[in-house]
């Protein structure tokens, strides 16, 4: 057996020197001397060793997969390949060559859930060659936490693939419970379900699973650029891979070189582990934008829950809610308190019909120039709203000049919407999940790049990480959010969605749920309610991370409980670090995280609707320092139904060795701030 080890880092490449280069240049010469006087390598182990993935083709030339974690087989040996529109792609491969490479570096993100993340994994690459002639790469890596691989088509002289279907399988060897969500949900807005492997249909990416020994997974892609957005059909042994197809039923047009997105499976024996996993964020490229300074995670209110409360509109009218004295009574109440920008929808020409926005003309009364000089007076940002109606080749017929239109008004994050699951894309018709979709999302990220723009992007593709590389993408819908419990009329999401959220959506990144209700009265549909309290709405601005995380009520529902808006005023939405203290998918979570490039913590705690007593041993806190902690928990009284209000405010001075009791009523929670004295 050949056994040779180079550690090759492509990312560090650009900052070595000549002699580095020349070495690893060297090395790389070594490896593929000895590789070819061996049989190729094929399998790859995590780096602590517990992981293995390992590859084979069996007689007819079918490539496939198998992976063991902690020596226990954990999938069998599982389908890879395509069907094209010329020849299938699934038998006839044999293994020219293969190369096994390590990497393990260190990485600060612009933003996110934690400063810090290590990349640390083993390589593998097998290069196939297919009976056609095509040849086509498999990339696996093996992390202590989890499998990924991709297929990779290098350049070749037949380069162009028209893809029926991926015939990626997962085999588990044992029968998992999965949460997720239907394929057809539109904008992926349902509330998750759990139900047993064989039970569950055709979902979304992605999925979670709870094995009955207590292995946790998260199967999903990353770095999803130009390829359809996948699905998974459940219900056989194997897990297959259904990719969103155009309107014709092609799945995806390429021209080698190309690579697709990569598959990933987090594996972890407990909840903690599995959102601590980075896996998604390490598969994709590192950041494209040299300078980041403008891209700023804050958090923001807006013109926005009056329309759906129906107490304002959008189009213009005597209810109008985009006029510029409210917008300037907004953009003031946001800099008196300590938020970074105002959103405000209905602000430009086209909500009457949906069938035309204009993105550069505004109502007449909004006056652009006016309300741009008075948030630059205060401090504080317009964020921009690009409601398209779904209209994709409209948008981008008007990108640059709205981007410039914009960026000249001093507004560097713009909210996008396409309230329609098939849009209309410059190549027609298509779901807004397809690779015609997909493209155009991409477009958006980096041509708002270019113009210093963040993006908020709603109605969007499931998130895969791309914010690594474009962290002008601070955050996405792509949820059952909010905004459901104003004009839903199934009476609004039960107090368990937001305590399976984390463990679901939320691993995708960061997710726009729009937390902090602070006026329960629903005018347009009284029996449509928020199945939270007070203290619970609070908690949810650590536990759904988001770096643009919007406070979605009106300031004069804020107005009415200062107290209790103290939390939101203070709560940042940028971290050094994150971590699950507890949990349980569907019932509750506890959240830490501490604030970026500070010694403050903040935590999250939630429940569905039983009520629970939660203990909180506050071990993450630096040995030896003393803190405040300001807890807002639920009242004696409080239950969403009955007494949502109820909050009671403490202060406690607290070290690491102290354990916090935590009352969370029905669907209620506790939100902590703990400053280091
Ligand atoms: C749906 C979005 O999710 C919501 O936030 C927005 O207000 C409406 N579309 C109107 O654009």
């Amino acid at each position: 057996m050949c056994k040779f080890i180079c550690t090759f880092a492509p990312e560090k490449i650009k900052n070595q020197n000549f002699y580095t280069m020349k070495y690893l240049l060297f090395s790389l010469c070594a490896m593929a001397l000895v590789l070819s006087s061996c049989a190729p390598r094929t399998s790859v182990s995590s780096p602590d060793g517990q992981l293995q993935i390992s590859f084979s083709l069996n007689e007819k030339g079918s490539p496939s997969y198998a992976v063991t974690r902690n020596g226990q087989s954990l999938m069998a040996p599982s389908r890879l390949g395509f069907e094209l529109q010329e020849s299938a792609l699934t038998d006839g491969f044999t293994l020219r060559s293969s190369s096994f490479a390590s990497f393990d570096e260190e990485w600060e993100t612009v933003w996110g859930e934690e400063r810090l993340i290590r990349n640390h994994y083993n390589e593998l690459t097998l290069r196939l060659v297919h009976q056609s002639g095509r040849e086509m790469n498999i990339v696996f890596r093996a992390f202590d936490d989890g499998l990924a691989f991709r297929y990779v088509f290098p350049d070749q002289p037949k380069d162009s693939l028209i893809i029926l279907r991926e015939a990626t399988e997962y085999q588990f060897v044992s029968e998992p419970q999965v949460w997720s969500i239907p394929w057809r949900t539109e904008y992926y807005e349902a509330i998750w379900t759990k139900a047993s492997a064989s039970l569950t249909d055709t979902v979304c990416s992605p999925v979670t699973l709870e094995w009955p020994d207590g292995t946790y997974g998260f199967m999903h892609e990353a770095a999803l650029t130009d390829y359809p957005a996948q699905n998974y059909i459940f219900g056989d042994s194997a897990v297959r891979t259904f990719l969103t197809p155009w309107q014709n039923g092609v799945a995806a047009y390429e021209k080698a070189p190309f690579a697709t997105p990569w598959r990933f499976v987090i594996l972890t024996d407990d909840l903690p582990q599995l959102m601590a996993s980075r896996i998604m964020l390490n598969l994709n490229e590192p950041c494209r934008i040299e300078d980041t300074s403008w891209i700023k995670p804050m958090k923001f209110i807006g013109i926005w829950w009056g329309m759906h409360l129906k107490l304002m509109t959008w189009e213009a009218g005597p209810k109008h809610g985009a006029t510029t004295e409210n917008m300037k009574r907004y953009l003031a109440f946001a800099a008196n308190n300590g938020f970074g920008g105002v959103l405000a929808e209905g602000w430009n020409l086209g909500w009457e019909d949906w069938r035309h926005f204009d993105f550069t003309t505004p109502y007449p009364d909004w006056d652009m120039d006016e309300l741009s000089r008075y948030a630059d007076s205060l401090g504080v940002q317009i964020i921009g709203h690009n409601e398209t109606g779904g209209n994709a080749a409209d948008y981008e017929a008007q990108l640059d000049t709205a981007y410039r239109y914009h960026e000249a008004h001093g507004i560097h994050a713009i909210k996008t919407g396409y309230v329609s699951p098939i849009i209309r894309t410059v190549d027609g018709l298509q779901y807004n999940r397809s690779q015609a979709g997909v493209r155009h999302y991409r477009k958006i990220i980096e041509t708002a790049a270019k113009h210093h723009i963040c993006i908020d992007n709603h109605e969007p593709v499931m998130p895969t990480g791309l914010q690594r590389t474009f962290p002008n993408l601070l955050t996405q819908e792509g949820v059952r959010g909010q905004e459901w419990n104003a004009w839903s009329q199934d009476g609004g999401s039960p107090a368990s969605h937001t305590t399976i959220l984390p463990f679901t959506r939320v691993m995708a990144g960061p997710v726009d749920y729009t937390p902090g209700v602070f006026n329960f009265a629903n005018p347009v549909y009284p029996q449509t309610r928020v199945h939270s309290t007070l203290a619970n709405q609070l908690a949810l601005f650590v536990v759904l991370y988001s770096p643009l995380q919007m406070a979605c009520d009106m300031p004069e529902s804020y107005e009415q409980h200062p107290a209790e808006f103290a939390f939101l005023r203070d709560v940042p939405c940028d971290w050094e670090q994150s971590r699950l203290i507890d949990g349980a998918i569907g019932e509750y979570v506890v959240m830490a995280r501490q604030e970026r490039h500070s010694d403050n913590w903040y935590i999250g705690a939630i429940t569905n609707d039983e009520p629970r007593t939660i203990e909180l041993p506050l071990a993450f806190l630096s040995e030896g320092a003393a803190y405040e902690a300001i807890l807002y928990a639920d009242g004696e009284q409080a239950d969403w139904k009955t007494n949502p209000y109820a909050t009671e405010i403490t202060s406690v001075s607290v070290s690491a060795q102290d354990t916090l009791t935590l009352r969370l009523a029905s669907g209620g929670g506790c939100a902590i701030q703990i400053l280091k004295k």
